[in-house]
């Protein structure tokens, strides 16, 4: 056991870990484009951009620059009653990139605050109007984060289950299939007449942790036009769907109707420093402006609206405005479906879907087919470390969503591993 992993061993708590079974952390030592290195040099692609956040690959030297220039400019600095240029350019060059109501940014540290800070600035909402609401509906087999709050509007299961008794009410729509969109629409639109419901809240178009289990826009832009009709404020969660994702810059630009806030973080500094921002409109900030303090939003983290994430940002959004960025997501959509198409000729291959750069199926007749299907999650994962891949399943379910980096030899390469994994089983 090298040095790394004994000392890990030693002193290191991981996330979402059962440190009994879990065996050896893989040790990585640098990181360039789409690759990964341990301390004997060897590569591993990196197929989930890194817990999905990665965006441009890793170490790209225009946002290593941005980073570099922006620490020699202002590290850090409070942000209340103190603001910096680039907190200001990153939050007006977002702005313009979302619908005309956008135009209010909320600075936090991850994808977990950024929904925290959306709960609590829809509930204060209705609050500060003398007309409060406790209520939330959210869909079955959500995952918005893992703090209280985000907790209590995602799935409740064993991941969760110690912490239940605190959590607030929440009601869950059923996921939508091709049969059951009118029962979900009669379910929201009886919650909703009950006038109790402060916000409705969905990760658009695909649910992330729960499988990258994908819905059509049509049917989203169902819901939140019920919503509308109801007075219920709409969150999105963009934070695994935003930036680039899906094929559009953000999951939202497939559908006609637009929420009231909207969740960003994982890919919004390219991957590479952790930043959370929460977008809405002035007429719900204008709900919190009063002579009192006690009505405004009294929220906020010691390293809110860090300059080198919001530095991160803005050179990740130069990227974004050049033609070779699309370039690459087109390629990496068209690998994607290509690919899609592959698999659903293969036996034990079920559930096939594709959305811009992801791609995800199930693994069919095993005991459970869930995210707690351990061993098969086990096997594949050791399967694509001996090829050189980092993939991590979620269960049953295995999933592409590399960087935008990636070349059509990687892709293939990954692919051919995926179906070569299919054989052994
Ligand atoms: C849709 C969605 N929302 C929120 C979160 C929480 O983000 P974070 O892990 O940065 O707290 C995640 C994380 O995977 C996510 O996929």
């Amino acid at each position: 056991m090298s040095d790394l992993i004994s000392k890990d061993k030693q002193h290191v708590w991981h996330p979402f870990t059962q440190h009994q079974t879990s065996g050896d952390p893989l040790g990585i030592v640098r990181a360039e484009g789409s690759l990964l290195f341990d301390a004997d040099n060897k590569s591993y692609l990196d197929a989930n951009s890194s817990w999905w956040v990665n965006t441009h690959g890793h170490g790209h030297p225009h946002i290593g620059k941005a980073i570099s220039d922006q620490f020699k400019a202002l590290d850090h600095v409070v942000f209340a009653g103190v603001t910096h240029p680039k907190a200001v350019e990153l939050a007006e060059r977002l702005c313009k990139r979302l619908p005309d109501a956008f135009e209010k940014v909320f600075f936090s540290d991850n994808g977990s605050t950024a929904i925290e800070v959306a709960l609590k600035m829809s509930f204060q909402f209705w609050h500060n109007q003398g007309t409060p609401k406790r209520r939330v509906l959210a869909m079955s087999g959500a995952y918005h984060g893992d703090t209280f709050g985000a907790m209590s509007v995602g799935q409740r299961d064993y991941f969760n289950r110690p912490f239940e008794s605190f959590f607030f009410d929440a009601d869950y729509l059923d996921f939508p299939t091709e049969t059951n969109h009118q029962a979900i629409l009669d379910h929201a639109e009886k919650l909703f007449n009950t006038g109790e419901f402060a916000a409705f809240i969905v990760e658009p178009l695909i649910q992330g942790a729960s499988g990258m289990r994908m819905y059509e826009a049509a049917f989203l832009d169902r819901l939140v036009s019920l919503a509308k009709r109801y007075d219920v404020l709409v969150i999105f969660d963009e934070v695994m769907t935003g930036f680039g994702r899906t094929g559009q810059l953000f999951a939202m630009d497939h559908c006609a109707q637009k929420p009231d806030i909207i969740a960003f973080s994982k890919g919004l500094t390219a991957g590479v420093l952790p930043m959370g921002l929460t977008v809405t409109s002035t007429k719900m900030f204008e709900t919190f402006l009063d002579d009192s303090m006690a009505r405004g939003f009294l929220h906020g983290h010691s390293f809110t609206g860090n300059p080198m994430a919001c530095a991160a940002a803005c050179a990740s959004l130069d990227l974004f405005d050049r033609p070779e960025t699309w370039k690459q997501i087109e390629a990496i959509s068209e690998w994607s479906t290509a690919f899609a198409s592959t698999l659903k000729e293969i036996d034990r291959v079920i559930d096939v879907q594709v959305l811009g750069t992801i791609v995800r199926f199930e693994i069919s007749d095993l005991e459970e087919r869930t995210y707690f299907a351990t061993e098969i999650r086990a096997k594949a994962y050791a399967f694509f470390l001996a090829n050189g891949i980092l993939i991590r399943p979620l269960g049953n379910v295995l999933f592409v969503n590399p960087p935008y980096c990636f070349t059509q030899a990687e892709y293939a390469k990954v692919s051919g591993a995926i179906i070569d994994f299919l054989k052994t089983i």
